[in-house]
C-alpha cells in the first residue's frame, strides 16, 4: 500500500518548501520531495545565499584594501579564498538545515529522491540508491525550479567553462574571467571576482545590460560598473569557445563583424535559466508546456491536469525566490479554500552589486509604450547627507507616477541599501500610494531613505535638497 497524503510538493526550493509549510499550517497532511540531498533549492544551495555571501565578503575585502584612504591603517590586506569559501558554505549549511528543522516543526514529511509522475495522483520517488517508493496525493504541486542554460556545443565543466554554480566555488581567483551575458548573474558574479582580483570582461549581445530594467537606470548602472574596472563588449556575440587545459579561448564577433580572440582562465556562461520539466514524466499524464518549456498554468496555478499545480521558476514570470515563495503561499491557500493571490505588479527586483540596484513596477519605457501619461521625480544620492557623510553617494532614486492620479507605478534606484529601501516602495504601492503620500511621510535624518522622500517631492518639482 502506498502512503497517502493530502498534498505533495515536488521540489524543496523557496517555492516548494514555503508551499509545503503553508499547506501543513493549514492542516493538510503534506510531503515534500527533493532530489538534491538538501532543502532550499537553487536559492539556498547554489543561488541567492552563496552569491550574497560572496558579494558581501568580496566587498569587505575590497573596502579593507582602501581603508588607508579613510585614515584607517591596517597593514597589508590578504585574501584567503579557502576561508572565504568556507564562510559561504557555513551560511548555506545553516540555512538548509534550518529548512529541515522547519519541516519537522510543521510536520511536513520530507522524502529525499527524484519525484516523477506514475499517474495523476501517484508519484514515484527514486532515491540515490535507486530504491523506489510510490506515494499518492489528492493535490500535487510541481515546484522543480530551473537550471542554467548552456551555449550550443559548450558544456559546463565547472572548472574552465562555468555555470553560476562553478563560479560560486572556484578554488583560485582567475586572472582573466570572461562572462557571457550581462544579466543578474553575470554582473553579480563579475563584481565578486573583479573585487577579488580578476580582470573581468562581459560579452553581451544587446546594446544595454540587464534587459527589462529601466533604461536610464541600466545606463547609470553600466557607467558605475565600468568605473569599477569591469570591461564590457556590447552588441557582441560569442562565436566560439575553445576549452584548452586550464584555460579557454573565446572568439567574439562585434556588430561590425570584427572578430577578436580573448584568452582567459575561465568563462562564466550566464545567459539565462531553463525550467526543470524533464524527468517528471509530465507528457504521460497530459501536462502542457508553453513555448519556453515552462508548465502552463491558469491564474490559480492549475496545470492542464486537475489537482496538479505548478509554481516558481518552472512557470512563467520572473525567476526570483520571493516570487516563487509568494506563489507557494498563494497556491497553498487556494488549495485550502482560501483566496490566495499574488500581485505581479508589485514584485521587487534587486541586483546585489555595490551600489545595489532595486526596482519595482513599471519602467519609463513600459509606461511610454502603454500610452500612460506620467510624471517622474528623481533625486541623486550625491545630494543626500548620509550618502555624502559615508562616501557612498553614487546613484539616484527615480519615481514614476501617473499624471492625473499621482499614483506611484514604478520606482527605480541605484544606491547603497537600495535593496532594503525598495521594501518601503513595495508597501506604498500595495497600498496604492501617491507620490504625495510618500512626500508627506516623515523620514528619519540622516538616512538614505530620505532620497525616496526627495524623489517623491521632485515628482511635484519641489525637492528641497537638489
Ligand atoms: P528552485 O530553487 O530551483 O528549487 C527547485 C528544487 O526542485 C531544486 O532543489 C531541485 O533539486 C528540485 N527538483 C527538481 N526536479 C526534481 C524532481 N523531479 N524531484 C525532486 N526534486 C526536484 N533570486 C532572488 O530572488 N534573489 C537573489 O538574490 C537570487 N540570486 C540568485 C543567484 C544565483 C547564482 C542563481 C542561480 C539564482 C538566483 N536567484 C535569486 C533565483 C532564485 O534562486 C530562483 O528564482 C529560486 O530558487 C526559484 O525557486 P523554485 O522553488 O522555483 O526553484
Ligand atoms: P538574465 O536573463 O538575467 O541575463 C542573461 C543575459 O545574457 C541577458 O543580458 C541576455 O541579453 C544575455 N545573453 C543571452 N544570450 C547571450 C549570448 N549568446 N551572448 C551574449 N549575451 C547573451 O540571466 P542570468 O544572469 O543567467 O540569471 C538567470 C536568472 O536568475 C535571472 O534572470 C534572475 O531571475 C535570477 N537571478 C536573480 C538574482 C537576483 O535577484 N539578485 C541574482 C542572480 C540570478
Amino acid at each position: 500500500m502506498s502512503e497517502k497524503f493530502q498534498a505533495v510538493v515536488i521540489g524543496g526550493g523557496p517555492g516548494g518548501y514555503v508551499c509545503a509549510i503553508r499547506l501543513a499550517q493549514l492542516g493538510l497532511k503534506t510531503a515534500c520531495i527533493e532530489s538534491r540531498g538538501t532543502l532550499g533549492g537553487t536559492c539556498l544551495n547554489v543561488g541567492c545565499i552563496p552569491s550574497k555571501s560572496l558579494l558581501n565578503l568580496s566587498e569587505n575585502f575590497h573596502k579593507a584594501k582602501n581603508f588607508s584612504n579613510l585614515g584607517i591603517e591596517i597593514g597589508e590586506v590578504k585574501l584567503n579564498l579557502q576561508k572565504m569559501m568556507k564562510n559561504k558554505e557555513k551560511a548555506v549549511t545553516i540555512l538548509t538545515k534550518g529548512v529541515e528543522f522547519l519541516f519537522k516543526k510543521n510536520k511536513v514529511t520530507y522524502f529525499k529522491g527524484i519525484g516523477s509522475f506514475k499517474s495523476s495522483d501517484e508519484i514515484l520517488i527514486t532515491d540515490q540508491n535507486k530504491e523506489e517508493k510510490t506515494i499518492t496525493s489528492e493535490k500535487i504541486i510541481i515546484s522543480t525550479g530551473s537550471q542554467p542554460v548552456e551555449l550550443p556545443g559548450v558544456k559546463f565543466d565547472e572548472k574552465v567553462i562555468l555555470s553560476s554554480t562553478g563560479a560560486l566555488s572556484l578554488n583560485s581567483v582567475p586572472k582573466k574571467l570572461i562572462i557571457v551575458g550581462a544579466g543578474y548573474i553575470g554582473l553579480e558574479m563579475g563584481s565578486v571576482w573583479s573585487r577579488l582580483g580578476s580582470e573581468v570582461h562581459v560579452v553581451e549581445f544587446l546594446d544595454h545590460i540587464t534587459p527589462g530594467m529601466d533604461k536610464e537606470t541600466s545606463n547609470e548602472f553600466m557607467k558605475i560598473l565600468k568605473k569599477q574596472g569591469i570591461n564590457f563588449h556590447m552588441e557582441t556575440k560569442v562565436d566560439s569557445i575553445k576549452n584548452i587545459k586550464n584555460a579557454a579561448e573565446v572568439q567574439i564577433l562585434d556588430k561590425n563583424k570584427k572578430k577578436t580572440s580573448l584568452d582567459c582562465d575561465a568563462v562564466l556562461i550566464s545567459v539565462g535559466r531553463k525550467p526543470n520539466t524533464e524527468n517528471l514524466n509530465l507528457k504521460s499524464i497530459g501536462i502542457l508546456l508553453d513555448e519556453k518549456k515552462r508548465i502552463k498554468v491558469n491564474k490559480n496555478f492549475e496545470t492542464s491536469v486537475k489537482n496538479i499545480y505548478a509554481i516558481g521558476d518552472v512557470i512563467q514570470g520572473p525567476m526570483l525566490a520571493h516570487k516563487a515563495e509568494e506563489e507557494g503561499i498563494a497556491v497553498a491557500e487556494l488549495i485550502s479554500g482560501q483566496s490566495g493571490h499574488v500581485n505581479y505588479d508589485v514584485i521587487p527586483g534587486v541586483i546585489y552589486t555595490s551600489p545595489e540596484v532595486a526596482f519595482i513596477g513599471k519602467t519609463e519605457e513600459q509606461v511610454k509604450s502603454e500610452g500612460i501619461k506620467y510624471k517622474v521625480g528623481k533625486f541623486p544620492f550625491i545630494a543626500n547627507s548620509r550618502a555624502k557623510a559615508i562616501n557612498e553617494s553614487e546613484g539616484f532614486v527615480k519615481i514614476i507616477a501617473e499624471e492625473n492620479s499621482d499614483k506611484v507605478i514604478g520606482v527605480h534606484m541605484i544606491g547603497s541599501h537600495a535593496g532594503e529601501m525598495i521594501a518601503e516602495m513595495a508597501i506604498a504601492m500595495e497600498f496604492g500610494a501617491s507620490s504625495e503620500d510618500i512626500a508627506r511621510t516623515c523620514h528619519a535624518h540622516p538616512t538614505f531613505s530620505e532620497a525616496i522622500k526627495e524623489a517623491a517631492l521632485s515628482v511635484d518639482k519641489r525637492a528641497i535638497h537638489s
